[in-house]
């Protein structure tokens, strides 16, 4: 359930409708709204209620500072996989033991800073990694809390570009060598082995690959313990689907997710972390555009929009379905018609749906890209030179802009020319 709904005829952020804050910040911009974020961090922690657990919300997804204060005000962890990203949990009062450093090639200065900021846990990807992390942590005196990543070789049934779970997938360690690499860990001064980690793949919409991979899990922790470790941790990832309004995908409750954590882990008496991104931003933001241009093409009508792929990539890379909505409500009776939704990019791929049934819209007519919170702004770039688009938070009838649209002179103002080009 998301706070994006007609109200007397014009699509609104909770109480605000999306025609003001085009007036305020010109399009194109994304709009998140708080109430659907909490909401959804909501759903996900009382789905694994009864367990000790520790919601860490993915930066990845969507790290605008603002959506990460909502967010660490309610008590929420941040899963991180970068220096940037740690800096930007901690910048929101996100306290070290409450944070994730996760990726398959932290350098060591961002151990390095990870250590400083007494992160709770250090996912490590490789027995290369943990030697470093190691040595790292002996240079600063300081042991490392670690969960080694484990591959379980599962297929998440997920999009190929998302799925990190299997053999081939370049992620963790497999599984069957994994109770090695912890006795290495185990002999390691400046490790200290405090779980086990494991994350399959993103926008998955069926529980099976997750009870799959976190049995397997539960089974290692045995082993482990068996083999003298103390395993007080157990980390499940993130990856959990959305409905992307509209389409035809249907993936499970958080609720339904939760009865598989406790099926499979929820004995093991171990605190289980989660790394939801998309849960919990997917659904709690919009991109919202207006059509330049309505044009004839060759039996096919084309909306040009002043969004493009650098601003939301997802349809161009991974065929990603995002439900596109008109802001003034169309009446009951309004005629639909397949039209392709483009960018101004000079790319065919720069083509948000092909044959997407829509009312007639003009240009100036504004648009919505729903499910737009998690990898949307994210995932931005300057392609183009186009400025990277504004963030709004709404809350209430409240809006602000979070993160404003550069001008033309401070983009061009991070390069120069060198002096032997005059
Ligand atoms: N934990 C780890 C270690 C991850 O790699 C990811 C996502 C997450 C948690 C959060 O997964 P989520 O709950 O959001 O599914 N750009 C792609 C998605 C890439 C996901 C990368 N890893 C997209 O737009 O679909």
């Amino acid at each position: 359930m998301d706070h994006f709904a007609y109200h007397a005829g014009l699509l609104c952020a909770e109480d605000v409708p999306l025609p003001d804050i085009a007036a305020s910040v010109g399009t194109p911009f994304y709009v998140y709204s708080t109430a659907t974020l909490e909401r959804h961090f909501r759903v996900m922690d009382e789905a694994l209620a009864g367990l000790d657990r520790l919601v860490c919300f993915a930066v990845k997804a969507c790290g605008n500072l603002a959506v990460l204060r909502a967010l660490a005000r309610l008590g929420a962890g941040m899963d991180v996989v970068s220096e940037g990203e740690l800096r930007r949990a901690l910048a929101v009062g996100v306290p070290g033991e409450r944070i994730v450093f996760a990726g398959v090639g932290k350098t060591r200065a961002e151990m390095a800073a990870a250590l400083s900021a007494g992160v709770g846990q250090f996912n490590v990807e490789s027995e290369q990694e943990l030697v470093a992390l190691d040595a790292v942590a002996r240079e600063m005196g300081v042991r490392a809390p670690v969960a080694i990543r484990v591959n379980p070789d599962v297929d998440a049934l997920t999009h190929a570009k998302i799925s990190t779970g299997k053999a081939e997938d370049k992620f963790g360690v497999p599984i069957a060598r994994a109770p090695a690499v912890y006795a290495r860990a185990a002999a390691l001064s400046g490790i200290e082995v405090v779980g086990v980690d494991v994350h399959i793949g993103s926008q998955i919409t069926a529980l099976e690959p997750f009870e799959q991979a976190f049995a397997k899990v539960a089974g290692l922790v045995e082993t482990l313990r068996a083999d003298g470790l103390t395993i007080r941790r157990v980390d499940l990832g993130g990856g959990l689907g959305i409905p992307y309004v509209r389409s035809n995908e249907a993936p499970p409750l958080p609720f339904d997710y939760g009865a598989v954590v406790r099926r499979t882990v929820g004995a093991l008496g171990a605190t289980v972390v989660v790394e939801p991104g998309r849960l919990i931003a997917g659904n709690a933001g919009l991109l919202v555009a207006a059509v330049i241009y309505r044009k004839q093409g060759e039996g096919r009508d084309f909306l040009i929009v002043d969004a493009a792929m650098n601003d939301l990539i997802r349809p161009a890379m991974y065929d990603a379905w995002h439900d596109i909505v008109p802001v003034v409500e169309p009446g009951p009776d309004a005629p639909v018609a397949p039209v392709d939704v483009v960018g101004p990019v000079c790319e065919t791929g720069d083509t948000f749906a092909r044959a997407r049934p829509l009312p007639r819209l003009e240009a100036g007519d504004l648009v919505a890209f729903r499910s737009a919170g998690a990898y949307g702004a994210a995932m931005a770039s300057e392609y183009n030179a186009r400025p990277l688009v504004p963030e709004v938070l709404v809350a209430g009838s409240r809006f602000d802009v979070v993160r404003r649209r550069p001008t033309y002179d401070e983009m061009m103002s991070r390069e120069r020319i060198p002096d032997w080009l005059d």
